[in-house]
């Protein structure tokens, strides 16, 4: 199907303000697979799905920046059965898909610690993010082990070492160069957060850049998630007006 023949099936957009950055909180994999009566590795599995449609359809609104919060700091808690199979799923992931990346214009980066996940997973990425570093059209921002509190202290480390090594006076760190030193480094703040699965709550999830980002909880669980909920998500932002602490001006 062509783009536009998708577009014609969804709930309409204002091509003109589609955000320029939306994170998603990829939840509710565990809870779709025990409806179904599999096992948790299955919700995971076809979360990969939703990760493709999510991908393609924001391809197609032109949204340049996509971060997908695939991996916290907080889920090495799990069993370690599960840790160890979404680890495998990510290679295999990885495996599959980066020629894609690379055909579509898609720019790989990653948010979070890589020196702590496998040594061959983490060489892998660093491989694709190399491969595609050029790549303009859509940046897809993978959270993985990543920690929002984790981020601002490796952020706070390095600048006190600056500091310390006469590269940096304390006043000189304003709003943009405390930026500089996240793992988003680069990335606008995202407009839009997206949680599904239908809990409340930001799980540490890029604290610091969500100061005025607009949030949108949804009930679907992500391996459901496709082009018509992030079209819902897209027109219930729209439909929103961003003040950022000042007053309207219309
Ligand atoms: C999100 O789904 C995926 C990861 C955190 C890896 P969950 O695995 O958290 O699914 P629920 O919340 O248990 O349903
Ligand atoms: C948030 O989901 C992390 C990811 C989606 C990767 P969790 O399922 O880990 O969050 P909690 O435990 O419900 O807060
Ligand atoms: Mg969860």
């Amino acid at each position: 199907m062509k783009a536009s023949e998708r577009a014609a099936a969804l709930p309409a957009i204002d091509p003109t303000r589609v955000p320029q950055h939306v994170a998603i909180i990829m939840d509710g994999n565990g809870r779709w697979a025990r409806e179904r009566g599999l096992p948790r590795m299955e919700g995971h599995r076809a979360g990969r799905e939703a990760v493709r449609r999510t991908l393609e359809a924001c391809r197609d609104l032109a949204i340049g920046n996509l971060t997908l919060y695939a991996f916290s700091t907080e889920n090495w808690r799990r069993p370690n059965d599960e840790v160890e199979a979404l680890m495998l799923l990510l290679r295999e992931s990885v495996a599959s898909e980066a020629e894609e990346l690379v055909k579509n214009g898609i720019r790989l980066r990653i948010s979070g610690d890589l020196d702590r996940l496998p040594p061959e997973i983490a060489a892998q990425l660093r491989d694709v993010m190399g491969r595609t570093r050029h790549n303009e059209r859509l940046v897809l921002n993978f959270a993985l082990n990543y920690g929002g509190r984790a981020e601002l202290l490796q952020a706070v480390r390095r600048l006190a070492r600056d500091v310390a090594n006469g590269l940096l006076t304390p006043e000189a760190i304003d709003d943009a160069r405390f930026s500089r030193y996240l793992y988003t480094d680069g990335l606008p703040d995202p407009d839009l957060l997206i949680r599904t699965g239908g809990e409340q709550r930001i799980s540490n999830f890029l604290l610091w850049q969500i100061a005025y980002t607009e949030l949108y909880f949804c009930e679907v669980y992500w391996p459901d998630f496709g082009a018509v909920h992030l079209h819902e998500a897209v027109q219930a932002y729209q439909s929103r007006r961003r003040r950022f602490g000042g007053v309207d001006d219309g």
